[in-house]
């Protein structure tokens, strides 16, 4: 593992690195496949926008972004942010992509979540991660209910994804969800 920050099951999570951006990372964001339920993909990804992002992210305390990295193959199948960070309410909003689509359905996006809640409640003392999904999106929408995300309600047509307008599904892990997992799982 190189520089690991979050070390999950068979992932670990890194920050994000200058050379990550010349990898496969940069077409992850062009191809219409992976974006399909995303906002990215509108205009085609460059340099410039990828080097503003990480400039932005060095040293920031209100985004964290966070590379996903298999440990096997040290190789970085994707990211995952917290955004948005509000350090009064206590609160952060999820993002998370894996970008190498022969790593999708495997299992990593809810190991990611399920570390970056952990590191969320245990560490920064939040108490609530949002997440907004296309209603479409059935393995993000999955992934974060099996981390024990709950669905609190839709944005009408806020997305314009595929040829058409669709929900928002927003969804929330409490730390008191969280928490209640936890001693569940332990039963
Ligand atoms: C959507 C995405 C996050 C799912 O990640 P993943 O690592 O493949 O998800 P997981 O393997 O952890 O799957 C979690 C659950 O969802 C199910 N699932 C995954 N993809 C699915 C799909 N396309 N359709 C139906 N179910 C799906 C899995 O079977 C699993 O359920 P199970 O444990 O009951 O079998 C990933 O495909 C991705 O990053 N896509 C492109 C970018 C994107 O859409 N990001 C999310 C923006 S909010």
């Amino acid at each position: 593992m190189h520089n690991p920050f979050l070390v999950a099951n068979r992932i670990y999570m890194r920050r994000l690195e200058k050379e990550d951006l010349e990898g496969n990372y940069f077409q992850w964001l062009n191809d219409q496949t992976i974006t399909k339920w995303m906002r990215h993909g509108a205009f085609p990804n460059s340099p410039e926008s990828m080097n503003a992002f990480y400039e932005n992210l060095s040293g920031s305390k209100t985004d964290i972004v966070l590379a996903i990295v298999l440990k096997e193959q040290d190789r970085h199948i994707g990211n995952i942010g917290l955004h948005s960070i509000n350090y009064v309410f206590r609160s952060a909003e999820i993002g998370l992509i894996i970008g190498e689509t022969d790593c999708w359905g495997k299992g990593y996006a809810a190991e990611a979540f399920s570390a970056i809640a952990d590191y969320s409640f245990k560490k920064l003392n939040l108490n609530r991660i949002a997440a907004g999904v296309v209603d479409e999106n059935i393995g993000s929408i999955r992934a974060l209910e099996k981390t024990g995300y709950k669905k609190e309600g839709i944005l009408r047509q806020a997305y314009f994804c595929d040829g058409q307008y669709h929900d928002c599904v927003n969804l929330s892990l409490l730390h008191s969800d969280w928490l209640a997992g936890r001693a569940h799982e332990s039963i």
